[in-house]
């Protein structure tokens, strides 16, 4: 069944479910100049006033000019949670990683704007060659998971696990982390991993330690931990809200047993997601494939068919055969461009409210557009740099993960 589009009445939320079900998400999330969008409070300092009220037709004209005269000196990239009006302008689009490392191999340009969030340009950064520079539209686009994380509070709770004589411990950060915490894992023996690389990153640490202390996303660890026969009971929740002693709420026992030691981290989009949408779903169209995210709680990657990565979502629903139907656990401007990207196929997401990744959210046009225009004009703004030291130190536990069979 090909998407087609309805608008959504609340009547009650098995209707908007149904509704929802009906409208494969094919509503894209238009541009309103930046002045009108609620995007605006989040708005990049310094960007001049001529800016705010551009439209989408001169955005995109004036973004065609500037990267007209930049030509091979400049790169956009795209993750995929990027509105469709960014993704436009992307010359690849893909998930952090690749994003990054494909970036890093384009010795022509010496200006990489990099829509997407903080977390992926400071990577992009240091994986990048000397003479290139990584350029992110707006500085307020973070990730409220990686934030989750805050480096103080880390290396506070690796110190209290040390005094404590929890030991063993490899340090394993997900990609969504500060450099600084990716630099700590590559000092202490530790590693990175991405949501689709982290069973196998996880084999390497036990390979090299008895536990693991994984930030900031206690789902992705629980739902790896439990692909390797991990039992819950040899999971416990560390809690860095507690005061220092408290052992981030758990007994020393607790801890002296635990395989994985998981961060109170997680993320808000991938958390909407339940078991009573998967079910709404396959009573609405029995057989369909439910595919999730890994940031998905435990109950609802083990109610899916599949979970996996941005990229094992992508490419498995465009790799799959027509009239076959997706129920999707993701962000969803990747949703919507799947279902149209696949009009053979039905494909929509879970969550009838459809909620954004709000950070992801504050790449607006207007800010590709300048940060393109004042390169033409020789300036460059919004430069991410990572300092060398925290650079050198992330770059190995990069380099450990890239080596990781
Ligand atoms: P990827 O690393 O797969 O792009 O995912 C990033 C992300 O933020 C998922 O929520
Ligand atoms: Fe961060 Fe979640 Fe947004 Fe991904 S979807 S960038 S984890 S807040």
């Amino acid at each position: 069944m090909a998407a087609n589009a309805k608008t959504i009445t609340l009547i009650s939320e098995e209707d908007v479910l149904n509704e929802a079900m009906e409208c494969p998400t094919d509503r894209a999330l238009d541009t309103k100049p930046l002045a009108e969008e609620h995007a605006f409070a989040f708005w990049q300092k310094d960007i001049p006033e001529e800016y705010w009220h551009l439209t989408a037709p001169e955005i995109i004209e004036r973004v065609r000019v500037a990267r007209e005269k930049l030509g091979k000196r400049c790169i956009v990239l795209g993750h995929h949670y990027q509105r469709e009006d960014i993704i436009q302008f992307a010359d690849l689009r893909g998930d952090s990683f690749k994003l990054a490392r494909w970036a890093s191999q384009q010795a022509e340009a010496q200006y990489i704007v990099f829509c997407g969030v903080h977390f992926m340009a400071e990577s992009a950064d240091i994986l990048s060659q000397p003479h290139q520079k990584v350029i992110l539209p707006n500085m307020s686009a973070g990730c409220s998971m990686a934030d989750m994380a805050d480096p103080e509070d880390v290396y506070a709770s690796w110190d209290e696990l040390r005094d404590a004589g929890v030991g063993g411990i490899v340090p394993v950060t997900y990609m969504n982390s500060a450099a600084s915490l990716k630099a700590f894992c590559g000092k202490n023996g530790g590693i990175v991993c991405t949501s689709s690389n982290a069973r196998k990153v996880f084999e390497w640490a036990f390979e090299r330690g008895e536990r693991v202390l994984f930030f900031p996303d206690q789902h992705l660890g629980r739902n790896t931990g439990l692909k390797l026969d991990i039992a819950l009971d040899e999971m416990p929740v560390w809690d860095y809200t507690l005061p220092y002693g408290s052992l981030g709420g758990n007994a020393l026992e607790q801890l002296e047993r635990a395989r994985v030691i998981l961060w109170k981290g997680h993320c808000s989009v991938h958390l909407r997601f339940s078991v009573d949408q998967i079910e709404a779903a396959r009573r609405r169209h029995p057989g369909i494939n439910v595919i999730v995210h890994p940031e998905c709680r435990m109950e609802v990657v083990q109610a899916a068919d599949m979970d996996g990565s941005t990229e094992f979502i992508a490419r498995t629903i465009s790799e799959a055969p027509a009239d076959s139907e997706w129920a999707v656990g993701t962000e969803i401007n990747l949703v919507s461009r799947l279902a149209r990207e696949n009009p053979d196929k039905l494909v929509f997401c879970l969550d009838p409210v459809v909620c954004p990744c709000s950070t992801m959210y504050r790449i607006h046009p207007t800010y590709l557009c300048w940060a393109v225009e004042s390169l033409a004009e020789g300036r460059v703004v919004n430069h991410l740099k990572v300092d060398d030291e925290t650079a050198r130190w992330a770059r190995i536990a990069l380099e450990r993960m890239l080596a990781v069979p």
